[in-house]
C-alpha cells in the first residue's frame, strides 16, 4: 500500500478544494463560512451610522475587492496547477488560504451593507483562471514575476480604497487593511521564489484590464 507524502496530500486536498470553489464561484453561491479559518477583522471594529450615499459608496468598494479576491483565487489555482516546483505550489496554496478569508471577509461586508456581488464574476473568475494557467506554464520566475507584479498593485488599490472609504466605516476599513498588508507579503513571497521583471508593455496591459474591472464592478 502506498503512503501519501504530507506535502502531496495537502497539495491534492488543495485541488479538490479548489474544485468546489470554483463550482461555488460560477454558479454564484454564498460563500461556505466553515472553510475560512480567520475571524473576520471588521468584528473587532465598532459600528457606525452610515449615510444611505456612504453605504451605497462602501458596498460598491466592498464589491470591487471582492471580485479582485476571485480573481485572486483563480490565478492562485491556475498557477498552482502549472508550477513546476513542489514548495512554491505550496506557498501559492497557502496564499491561496489567506485569499480565502479576504473572499469571505468582503462577502460578509457586501452582505451586511446591503448590497450584492459583482453579477459578472463567473466571467472574471474564468478569465483570471485562464491567466494564471498561462502564466504557470510560461515558467515559475515568469509565473512569479506576474504575481509580485499582480500583488504589489493590489496592495497600492487598496491603499486608495483606503482613501475613498468613509472615514467612519471602520468595518469596511479594518477588513482592506489587514488585506492591505497580506498583500504585501504575498509580493514578498513572489521576490524570494525569484520573480522575473515583467516587460513595461506587460504591466500597463495588465494596469488596463484592472482598471476596466475595477470601473465596471463599481456598478454591476
Ligand atoms: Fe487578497
Ligand atoms: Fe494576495
Amino acid at each position: 500500500m502506498t503512503t501519501l507524502n504530507p506535502r502531496q496530500y495537502r497539495w491534492h486536498d488543495y485541488v479538490i478544494s479548489s474544485a468546489f470553489k470554483c463550482i461555488r464561484t460560477v454558479l454564484e453561491l454564498p460563500y461556505d463560512k466553515t472553510l475560512h479559518a480567520r475571524p473576520n477583522p471588521a468584528e473587532q471594529a465598532d459600528a457606525s451610522q452610515l449615510t444611505p450615499e456612504e453605504i451605497k459608496h462602501s458596498a460598491a468598494l466592498m464589491r470591487i475587492n471582492h471580485t479582485g479576491e476571485i480573481c485572486a483565487q483563480a490565478l492562485y489555482l491556475g498557477q498552482s496547477i502549472t508550477a513546476r516546483n513542489n514548495e512554491l505550489r505550496e506557498n501559492f496554496a497557502n496564499a491561496a488560504k489567506e485569499e480565502s478569508d479576504h473572499l469571505s471577509w468582503c462577502e460578509q461586508r457586501i452582505t451586511e451593507l446591503g448590497s450584492h456581488k459583482s453579477y459578472l464574476n463567473p466571467l472574471w473568475f474564468t478569465g483570471s483562471l485562464l491567466i494564471g494557467t498561462c502564466a504557470g506554464i510560461v515558467g515559475d520566475k515568469w509565473s512569479l514575476g506576474f504575481l509580485a507584479q499582480t500583488e504589489q498593485k493590489v496592495y497600492e488599490h487598496l491603499g486608495a480604497h483606503l482613501e475613498k472609504l468613509p472615514t467612519t466605516d471602520y468595518k469596511s476599513r479594518a477588513i482592506v487593511s489587514v488585506m492591505q498588508q497580506e498583500e504585501a507579503a504575498h509580493a514578498k513571497m513572489a521576490i524570494h521564489y525569484g520573480a522575473e521583471e515583467l516587460p513595461v508593455i506587460m504591466k500597463i496591459g495588465m494596469q488596463f484590464l484592472a482598471k476596466i474591472m475595477t470601473n465596471v464592478v463599481y456598478y454591476v
